[in-house]
């Protein structure tokens, strides 16, 4: 096979796979898990919180936050889940970057459904994974600031 011929059906494939999850999902999350959004880990630093957490469905979600004065200037994760939760995980760290911490503590799972233009029924638990993973990490970020008080 020629390397344009291989390109060629890579592509091909690729369009095939994403016509197939289209049945199932719409196209904001379809793009999102093709294409993650604050996908990998951030350096750590003074400013930085790490957290992880498992979900009821089993699997694992890891956010990375640098907070400073409140506000939070960089949001990223990494997870071993489904699709869906890296689309919501992406679209949860796309929402709370530049903001507040307020912002973020008040963040649900159906915000992040919503502007996803809503999860299929049977994976909305991968938005709460999601939520679940950031009230965590800003829950250790509070700590993390009281001890140094
Ligand atoms: Fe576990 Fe989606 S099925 S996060």
């Amino acid at each position: 096979m020629t390397k344009d011929n291989f390109d060629k059906f890579v592509e091909e494939l690729q369009k095939e796979i994403m016509e197939k999850e289209l049945l199932d999902y719409n196209e904001t999350i379809v793009k999102l898990f093709h294409n993650p959004q604050n996908w990998g880990k951030l350096p750590e630093n003074e400013i930085s919180v790490v957290q992880s957490y498992k979900g009821p469905c089993g699997d694992t979600m890891q956010y990375f936050l640098n907070i400073e004065d409140g506000v939070i200037k960089k949001a990223s994760f990494i997870t071993d889940g489904c699709g869906a939760s890296v689309a919501t995980a992406s679209q949860t760290t796309m929402m709370i970057t530049g903001k507040t911490l307020e912002y973020a503590e008040k963040l649900t799972a159906k915000d992040i459904d919503e502007k996803l233009n809503g999860l299929p029924e049977d994976h909305k638990h991968c938005a709460e994974l999601s939520v679940r993973t950031l009230k965590k990490a800003l829950n250790k970020y509070k700590k993390k600031v009281a001890k140094r008080k």
